[in-house]
């Protein structure tokens, strides 16, 4: 997709973001803050959702993960032992000129800010020799405001696991092959930040940590690919626009012996949606050398005490959310007008059906708010009797909702009512009953 093409389709997902109340920029009234972003109604919805969808494949579904929500500050020694506070930088070079920074690495994919045709290679700016810029958030802890009382915005939920790994092994008596999981609040300060809320300051991880035997690493490794995968498949979303990256040698993170990214191709490129790595036993080992704690496992199948291995699945929940959305945006021609579509998922779709009485009289009105009622019980579901039902189809189009529900003359006489759907525009006539079980399969099977 051509540049300019691919910041059109990002400013058209941008605008209705905004215009239906997916995402607003944050501390808008105050002109904005760099790369952060305020979820609105119908986006608080769908991160919500997205967020049971995961937690529902990777722990209510299965019986060897464990849930986890720790705490995002921690003790800052976790992060000199995790390898954080001296490696987790990327390389920065200042411009004289324009007083613009950048990440050394991305030179070629920046733009100078004063003449944006030209990247800073070219725009004949002065550039400082690149260093070493961490990207961990620093605060303090208490009232005195030095070195001592520096903690760390944990830079993944990863390490909330590995230090729980004991408390949760005990409590829940699971045995090795098991996992724990953890969706949370992650903090980067990124250099370049950018292409809306694809990379930002502040963002969501789903990380599930899979402690296991050494020897079963790579088949480890394997079934966790296998399961993302699929995963994204029950989400709907095309699977030609879905990759396995393999990282090389000089892309691995300190930490990996093996790591394989799902790549989505985003308007502005294919790029890292999800990671999945093998950690082997350096997380653990690291914790375990620092605190003096035990924290290998003694297995009766190998008849061996050990420190495990860690596979990681390692998922972006705004960058899942900007997968959706990028991936159900669609613009067609309906009765010779140009309309939008967005082809969310019932499973996630924030608003899972519309009830709309074809006219505010005879009846019509009173027997559509009793079916609202009826499914709010069950389903989120939206109540709409303005304007023309047209309009309201397409109003509901744009939002993702997938099915709309209207009453008319004849429901009134045999308590039918017609059932449409978004992607087929196809309509069925069916009772309450049958609807709430079309929509329990649609947005629960
Ligand atoms: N614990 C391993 C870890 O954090 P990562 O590849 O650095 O690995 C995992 O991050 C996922 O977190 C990414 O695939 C992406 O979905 C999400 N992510 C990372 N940095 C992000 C950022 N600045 N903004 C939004 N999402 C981000």
């Amino acid at each position: 997709m051509s540049d300019k093409k691919a910041n059109d389709t990002m400013e058209k997902l941008v605008s209705l973001c905004k215009r239906r109340g997916y995402v607003f920029p944050s501390s808008e009234i105050y002109g904005g803050l760099g790369s952060c972003w305020d979820y609105g109604p119908l986006g608080a919805e769908l991160k919500r959702n997205i967020k049971t969808y995961w937690w529902d494949a990777m722990t209510n579904r299965r019986d060897d993960v464990e849930g986890l929500d720790a705490a995002i500050l921690m003790h800052p020694q976790v992060w000199v032992t995790s390898g954080h506070v001296a490696n987790f930088t990327d390389p920065l070079i200042d411009c004289k000129t324009c007083k613009g920074r950048f990440r050394a690495d991305k030179l070629a994919e920046c733009r100078c800010p004063i003449k944006p045709s030209k990247t800073p290679l070219e725009c004949g700016g002065e550039l400082t020799e690149a260093r070493k810029f961490n990207l961990m958030f620093k605060t303090f802890m208490g009232p005195v405001e030095d070195e001592t009382a520096v903690v760390y915005m944990r830079p993944e939920t990863a390490q909330g696991i590995y230090v729980n790994f004991l408390n949760v092994k005990n409590s829940s008596r699971q045995k090795i092959p098991f996992g724990i999981a953890q969706i949370g609040k992650a903090f980067r300060n990124e250099i370049t930040p950018g292409n809306f809320i694809f990379r930002t300051r502040e963002f969501e991880q789903m990380e599930m940590q899979f402690f296991i035997h050494p020897s079963e690493d790579d088949k480890w490794f394997e079934y966790w690919r296998e399961e993302r995968w699929k995963w994204y498949q029950g989400l709907g979303i095309k699977m030609d626009k879905l990759r396995w990256h393999q990282h090389g040698k000089d892309e691995l993170a300190h930490y990996a012996k093996a790591a394989f990214d799902i790549e989505y191709e985003y308007p502005f490129g294919w790029s890292e949606l999800e990671g999945v790595h093998n950690r082997t036993d350096f997380d653990l080992g690291r914790h375990q050398e620092a605190t003096k704690k035990d924290l290998r496992y003694f297995d009766e199948r190998f008849t061996e005490k050990f420190v495990p291995y860690i596979i990681e699945t390692s998922a972006g929940c705004d960058r899942t959310l900007l997968t959706v959305l990028v991936d159900g945006y669609d613009e067609i021609e309906v009765n010779g007008e140009q309309r939008v579509f967005l082809r969310l998922s019932p499973k996630i779709a924030p608003i899972k059906a519309a009830i709309f009485p074809l006219v505010k009289k005879d009846g019509m009105p009173e027997y559509a708010n009793k079916v609202y009622n009826d499914l709010r019980r069950k389903f989120k579901v939206f109540y709409d009797e303005s304007g023309a039902v047209g309009r309201r189809y397409a109003r509901m189009d744009e939002a993702g909702c997938p099915y709309c529900i209207t009453i008319d003359g004849d429901t009134l006489k045999d308590d039918t009512m017609t059932l449409r759907d978004r992607d087929t525009m196809q309509q069925s006539r069916l009772k309450v009953g049958e609807i709430i079980a079309f929509l329990d399969e649609k947005v629960n099977g």
